[in-house]
């Protein structure tokens, strides 16, 4: 057995701007919770991580189109996602949020530290500034296109595309993500944290050191961003939502939310330890205690790079033993996608599968994007269930229970004689912890959960061979042995799975009423489960899903495929018909413009003389809030000619300029693309 450790487990802080779905679950909060059921259940001081990430941008954008602020924001998500994470049995010890004091003053405290021991540069730089919005922008502020890899919706802290992390000058093309305005330059102040001073250091411990087991997607991207040279990161920001920075010069500046949000691991680990009357730091500071960061594969460098730098500058503080970040998971071939609502949130779930968290838990489980992104579908959820869980794991159980039932009145029968088969099915139950363990200590939780369900292809197997519902009849003895191993196989399922199926582990305890064996004790203990031991009655762990119950679910992403869709677009339905002929009667021409001035005291009025290659005329034009006079001299333009004159402000127009509006409100021309004479008809 292995001797007993300390282990600090984090998940990712959830950003507070909207419920989680099925992908934060698959990626992070399932394999997450395993590992940490799992080391508790083997015997381990664990102290499992968690909180609300309620800074950064997408918060501040989230409030400022809602009308509210941003702590109504993280208020009201804080709780929902709580929630969710209780519903789904998520057993962190604590899940505390970053705007609680205690988080504050931690970080508060952290870049104190740093800063007091010269571990930062401050620096006067010029940053990506909107004229309009009065705003510095830096990440989620800004958008253009990522320098290493070409995708045009990288942020302006990293790239979510190659993963990259960037600084928000480094974006080409930048666009404010307030105003879509093209970002100016200005000076400002911030704080860095020189992260190539911390190269040699980052490459022994990760390239040098043991870290070669860590997986290979974390292992490979942390290399290569090492190999290409590392930079000092602002750690600051020109913001009003979040933690101040505390010296001065600081002032109106807070915390960068990639800077704080981490700490709150240790926050949270402090408000634990204080509840609970222990001392935090040696999970924290021990060199003993296993640090172990569950992520996605966006926050690989934060997690690998920047946090282990900020952890490695302030000095007291142990490093990540792993950080076994994942994939993303995919919706229906999809990516899974907040804004185009094309996800499976988890409060959605509960209300049209009650109860059935195991079965997304296991779903998601047997089918995570471990290795690689993967795709999830509710063909293969229902498979996973109908398949699996019910007809192997649930129909074990099922007929283990009713059959002592029927036999012996729930009474654990007594055992004789042992066959050969017994006796390896038997020693072949006593492998499966070692055998679970394995693939978990190596984060492989597909792998875990298939050799779970395994244990329980075993039993079904051997009451299938030996058929105990046939001896019955002729061989008394013999029925009860072969009862009594089934109810061996099945005391060790209810605490093998655990970690995998809490809620179903917890009923078949209930069912078998049964105390807890310990997990070792499976491989240990020759009887799990005595004979003369009173069981209670049948209840089905798992129910079949029905066809149309799983069309239910993708008729609801078609649906909400197709509001978004209808959002993206809002065409205006085609007008009545008109005939050949009346088309005709529509003389348009290219125009050029030759002059233009604001129409006095209006604010939308541009006075346009026209050259239509007929003549020069006056055509007065509502386009002065998309352009000024002098962007649309010399402009060639599509006109209505023959439209009859009308005055507008006193001022006779005569044709009609032809326009479009973009769904941002903007207008622009129709016009040739090439240019040519004026007067030209267009038909
Ligand atoms: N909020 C981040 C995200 O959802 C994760 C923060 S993890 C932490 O991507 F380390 F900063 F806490
Ligand atoms: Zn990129």
């Amino acid at each position: 057995m292995n001797t007993p450790k300390r282990y600090t487990i984090t998940a990712a802080l959830p950003y507070t701007n909207g419920p989680i779905h099925i992908g934060h679950l698959a990626g992070v909060y399932v394999p997450a919770d395993i590992y940490a059921r799992y080391k508790r259940l083997t015997g381990n001081d664990v102290a499992f991580m968690c909180g609300s990430d309620e800074h950064g941008v997408p918060i501040t954008i989230k409030a400022k189109k809602e009308g509210v602020s941003p702590q109504d924001i993280v208020d009201k998500y804080h709780a929902i996602i709580k929630k969710s994470f209780e519903d789904f049995g998520i057993t962190f010890d604590n899940y505390s949020r970053t705007s609680a004091k205690i988080h504050h003053d931690t970080a508060s405290a952290f870049f104190k530290t740093l800063y007091d021991k010269h571990e930062f540069v401050e620096e006067v730089t010029e940053q990506l500034y909107d004229e309009e919005a009065n705003q510095f922008l830096a990440d989620r502020f800004v958008t253009g296109t990522c320098p290493k890899c070409g995708n045009e919706e990288a942020y302006g802290d990293q790239c979510e595309n190659c993963g990259s992390s960037l600084n928000a000058t480094d974006l080409i093309n930048p666009k404010s993500a307030i105003t879509g305005n093209v970002p100016t330059l200005k000076e400002t102040k911030h704080w860095f944290l020189p992260l190539n001073k911390h190269e040699d250091f980052l490459k022994e411990w990760i390239l040098k050191g043991h870290k070669k087991d860590w997986k290979p997607n974390v292992y490979g991207q942390v290399k290569s961003w090492i190999d290409d040279g590392l930079r000092p990161r602002a750690v600051t920001r020109d913001l009003d939502w979040g933690i101040p920075v505390p010296i001065p010069g600081g002032e109106g500046k807070v915390l960068y939310v990639w800077f704080d949000a981490p700490i709150g691991y240790i926050s949270a680990t402090k408000e634990w330890a204080e509840k609970e009357g222990k001392d935090w730091e040696p999970y924290w500071k021990d060199q003993d205690t296993k640090l172990v960061h569950f992520i996605g594969k966006d926050n690989i460098v934060f997690h690998c790079i920047i946090f282990p730098s900020m952890l490695k500058a302030e000095g007291s503080y142990i490093l990540p033993d792993n950080v076994p970040a994942n994939e993303f998971l995919n919706l229906e071939g999809n990516k899974l996608s907040t804004s185009k609502n094309w996800a499976v949130w988890l409060p959605d779930y509960l209300e049209d599968f009650p109860n059935q968290q195991d079965v997304l838990r296991y779903a998601l489980t047997a089918n995570a994007p471990e290795s690689k992104d993967n795709d999830f579908t509710w063909k293969d959820f229902q498979a996973r269930n109908n398949n699996e869980l019910v007809a192997i794991f649930g129909n074990f159980i099922n007929r283990v229970v009713v059959l002592t039932n029927k036999y012996y009145d729930g009474i654990v029968p007594e055992a004789s004689e042992y066959t050969k088969v017994d006796t390896e099915t038997l020693a072949a139950v006593k492998a499966y912890p070692a055998v679970i363990e394995s693939s978990i200590e190596r984060y492989r939780f597909r792998e875990a959960s298939q050799e779970l369900m395994n244990l329980a292809r075993l039993g079904n197997k051997y009451l299938a061979d030996e058929e105990p519902w046939k001896l019955v009849k002729t061989d008394e003895a013999r029925t009860k042995t072969i009862m009594n191993i089934a109810l061996q196989i099945a005391s060790a399922l209810a605490t093998l799975c655990e970690p995998f199926l809490p809620f179903t582990s917890e009923k078949l305890k209930g069912i078998l009423n049964t105390s807890d064996n310990s997990w070792s004790s499976i491989s240990t203990k020759d009887v799990l489960i005595p004979s003369g031991h009173q069981i209670g009655k049948g209840e089905l762990l798992f129910s079949k899903i029905e066809d149309k119950t799983i069309q239910e679910q993708l008729d609801k992403l078609e649906a909400s495929k197709k509001a978004n869709e209808a959002a993206n677009k809002a065409v205006e339905p085609q007008k009545d018909l008109i005939t050949f002929d009346d088309f005709t009667k529509l003389d348009i021409r290219v125009g050029t413009i030759l002059e233009a001035e604001k129409m006095p005291k209006t604010k939308k009025l541009l006075i346009l003389k026209v050259d239509t290659g007929i003549d020069i005329r006056t055509i007065v034009s509502g386009i002065a809030e998309s352009f000024t006079p002098e962007e649309v001299i010399g402009k060639q333009v599509t006109v209505l000619v023959n439209l009859a004159p009308r005055a507008l402000r006193g001022v006779e127009s005569e044709g009609m300029i032809l326009m479009t509006e973009t769904p941002e409100g903007k207008l622009v021309f129709v016009n040739p693309d090439t240019t040519v004479n004026s007067g030209l008809q267009i038909s």
